[in-house]
């Protein structure tokens, strides 16, 4: 213990060690609400891929395991660490270090939070596209689960713009892969690869980001639904149309009646529409043109009100604020209403309603609450669990997992595997799958030092 501390300190400077019980009891894990917490052993912060790199050699000379660290938003334990293991903290790798405007790409350390990027990129007129409903996630992190959010609808995931980057190896060998370019036909794309690999594969200590401009006006449509099958079955049609939203969010009665308790949103809904209403969509519009969104709104509020919506409402510019920041708020509501576990299944959108039928017949079954919001016009669902029996619970998420594949989805669309959803990923993905999976971990990492806990058993 007293070795490795010191070449780690040698590594990336003593006041940049932390050990045993001097490291901050957040560093034992993410917002994850299934997987259990855990101390690491040694906390490093480096500050360059230099010193990542000489991190690795001493964690690979040794065989301690390594767990790389962003914010610590995630929400699947993916950054939990192993007993005895080395967290690497990318903390003080938090760098714009460059917007080019002319290309539209952002060069970045993985400590960047997506506050950090927007602010920078919009004294350009650009964005980074990926916005979270946690603004403090690291470019890291979000790269490490592919995160998607709210607006991937119409922008797409983190993979959708991540050009380039360089990262360490387990070796500590250091590998630059893309650039700023968009088309690459160059062999094996290893961006896409690290992408979504939850630090099992290498640490990246760089990305470089496709950036876009900046939408000049937004409108939210709210729809409300007596019938949460009309809601899911409107989101197809409203893709059709060419309106391209940017947003396209699910939100159930007891959700809605969750993110709205605390104030009134000015959303003006009278009564009697909220009393029948079991479904809500909120549909996001944006433009470069005024003109142009006026006729989108005009376009998609038919459209909803044809597609069964009980009733449609532009909403005024601060009750749409409001409201989308209280849905992005809606994990932490579930949380402080005590759920379980949360669940981000991903099926076609056109899936969705079947989706939500299983979800409750599973719920009914185990005797458990299945509630939620999510990112309809993706398919990407989050339904909250409220089961206190670890077994029951289990047996709710194995129905919802299985209803999920069996609609042709994934166990995870944008929070990741981590540790928290591991059983299930490993039961439901196919051996040749996981196998070949392996096999990809073990050709960049073989002696099995990165996040060794994470996908795989
Ligand atoms: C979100 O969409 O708000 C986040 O993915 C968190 C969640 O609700 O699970
Ligand atoms: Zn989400």
């Amino acid at each position: 213990m007293a070795d490795t501390e010191a070449l780690l300190a040698d590594a990336v400077g003593a006041r940049h060690v932390l050990t045993g019980a001097d490291i901050p009891a957040e560093y034992a894990g993410d917002e994850s609400l299934a997987a259990t917490r855990q101390a690491p052993a040694y906390l490093a912060r480096p500050a360059t891929a230099a010193e990542v790199a000489d991190v690795l050699r001493i964690a690979g000379k040794a065989g301690i395991p390594v767990t790389a660290r962003g914010s610590g938003t995630g929400m699947s334990g993916g950054c939990v660490p192993r007993p005895g293991g080395i967290t690497v903290s990318f903390e003080r790798m938090n760098r714009i270090v460059e917007v080019d405007a002319v290309n539209h790409v952002a060069v970045v350390q993985p400590g960047v939070t997506l506050d950090a990027l927007d602010r920078q990129t919009a004294e350009h007129g650009l964005c980074y596209p990926v916005r979270l409903g946690e603004p403090t996630a690291s470019v890291g992190g979000t790269i490490a689960t592919n995160a998607g959010g709210m607006y991937a609808v119409r922008h797409g995931v983190t993979r959708h713009h991540v050009l380039g980057v360089e990262a360490v190896l387990a070796s500590g060998e250091v590998v630059r892969t893309g650039g700023k370019y968009i088309k690459t036909s160059t062999g094996y794309d290893l961006t896409q690869l690290l992408v979504g690999s939850e630090g099992t594969l290498a640490l990246v200590t760089e990305a470089t980001l496709r950036l876009r401009p900046r939408a000049g006006h937004t409108t939210t449509v709210l729809a409300a639904f007596t019938s949460p099958e009309d809601a899911f079955r409107a989101v197809p049609p409203l893709a059709a149309e060419g309106l391209d939203p940017a947003a396209v969010e699910y939100v159930d009665l007891l959700a809605m009646a969750a993110i709205t308790e605390d104030q009134d949103m000015g959303l003006g809904i009278p009564d009697s529409v909220r009393r029948d209403a079991l479904a809500y969509l909120l549909v996001v519009l944006e433009n470069h043109s005024a003109r142009r969104l006026e006729e989108d709104v005009e376009t998609a509020g038919g459209q909803l009100l044809d597609l069964g919506a009980a009733d449609v409402f532009v909403l005024p510019t601060a009750a749409a604020r409001k409201l989308t920041e209280a849905r992005e708020r809606a994990f932490w509501t579930a949380k402080a209403a005590g759920a379980d576990d949360i669940v981000d299944i991903v099926v076609p959108r056109g899936e969705l309603h079947g989706l939500l039928a299983a979800a409750h017949a599973a719920a009914e079954y185990t005797g458990s609450l299945v509630t939620g919001c999510g990112h309809a016009g993706d398919g990407n669902v989050h339904l909250s669990v409220f089961q206190p029996d670890p077994i029951r619970r289990e047996e709710v998420l194995r129905r919802l997992f299985r209803a999920g594949l069996a609609r042709g989805g994934t166990v995870s669309g944008e929070h990741g595997i981590g540790r928290a959803k591991k059983p299930y990923f490993l039961n439901l993905a196919g051996p040749v799958k996981v196998e070949l999976m392996r096999r990809i971990k073990h050709a960049f990492d073989p002696g099995g030092i990165l996040n060794p806990d994470v996908l795989f058993d």
